[in-house]
């Protein structure tokens, strides 16, 4: 049986390495290439990984493209970085499974079109790990009963985009199912501007940067003399890797671009 070839952009970042080695430990997986602007810093394991099979790493995405023959490209870069590489993968053809965040709904639709025109797949996820989809899809469930909701998500202080991907998502998620409803006091103003956080579709969200925090979140609905927490916590990053290793082989299956986790997963 062929394997699938994939390509990894980000190889040298903390996601990078974790697909990198991911790839390199299944045997229906072939590394294609590793491409990262700065070209060496994977650890000792993997780069014997990487030369092992013949892989350098390279900050050249277009030439890697071009030589690589891969199937499949997965990214965990930077947000003003992704849009580019994500349609520069497309245009040669190969399927992008896409972990960074910070796209808007206008490029998704072109890039969905795109991967249309070319006859392949794509996947963009703001969360790969399975419990935060099951957190997201009881969120949504909860809404319908408990419509008054706030979010509250934790991600380390280094995190370039806020909301979260995931905490936008999950909004989306609650905003398809909940009644339409302005939470709060019509009356209410903030003495520190941002004091009650972002607002999406008549509720708010919340997003908490500090160090020594991973990734985590928070949905909390409020009824009559009640409240109801959903929370989930990751805490490794090779806790994304199970969700990472099932879009890139069901990428393969469809055609167009679909986005979120949760509807490859089943
Ligand atoms: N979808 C998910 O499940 C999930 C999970 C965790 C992290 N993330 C996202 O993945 C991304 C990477 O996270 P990380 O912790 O590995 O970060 P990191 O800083 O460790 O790695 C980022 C990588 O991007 C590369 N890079 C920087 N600028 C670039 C550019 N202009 N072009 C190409 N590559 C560039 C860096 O060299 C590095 O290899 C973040 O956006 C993060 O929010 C997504």
């Amino acid at each position: 049986m062929d394997t699938i070839r994939v390509a990894v952009t980000g190889a040298g970042g903390r996601m990078g390495r974790e697909v990198v080695k991911m790839v390199l430990q299944d045997e229906q997986l072939t590394l294609a290439a590793a491409v990262s602007p700065s070209a060496g810093p994977v650890d000792a394991g993997t780069l014997v990984g990487l030369q092992a099979c013949g892989v350098t790493v390279t900050p050249d995405l277009e030439t890697a493209l071009a030589n690589a023959q891969a199937d499949v490209l997965v990214d965990f870069t930077v947000p003003h970085a992704v849009y580019d590489i994500t349609k520069t993968a497309i245009e040669h053809g190969v399927r992008p499974v896409i972990g960074t965040t910070g796209f808007t709904p206008e490029q998704i639709e072109e890039l969905d079109k795109l991967c249309q025109s070319q006859g392949i797949g794509g996947l963009i996820a703001p969360n790969f790990s399975i419990g935060a989809i099951l957190m997201m899809k009881f969120a949504a469930q909860a809404s319908k009963y408990m419509p008054h909701v706030e979010i509250i998500e934790y991600h380390g202080d280094q995190k370039l985009d806020a909301p979260s991907g995931t905490s936008i998502k999950t909004a989306e998620l609650i905003s398809e199912v909940r009644q339409e409803l302005r939470q709060g006091n019509p009356k209410e103003k903030e003495t520190i501007e941002g004091a009650r956080g972002g607002h999406y579709d008549g509720f708010r969200i919340h997003s908490v940067r500090l160090p020594g925090i991973f990734a985590q979140q928070e949905v909390i609905f409020g009824g009559y003399g009640q409240t109801l927490k959903i929370r989930h916590d990751s805490y490794e990053r090779a806790g994304y890797m199970p969700g990472v290793n099932v879009a890139v082989k069901k990428v393969m299956t469809y055609t167009g671009l679909i986005y979120g986790f949760e509807h490859v997963m089943d």
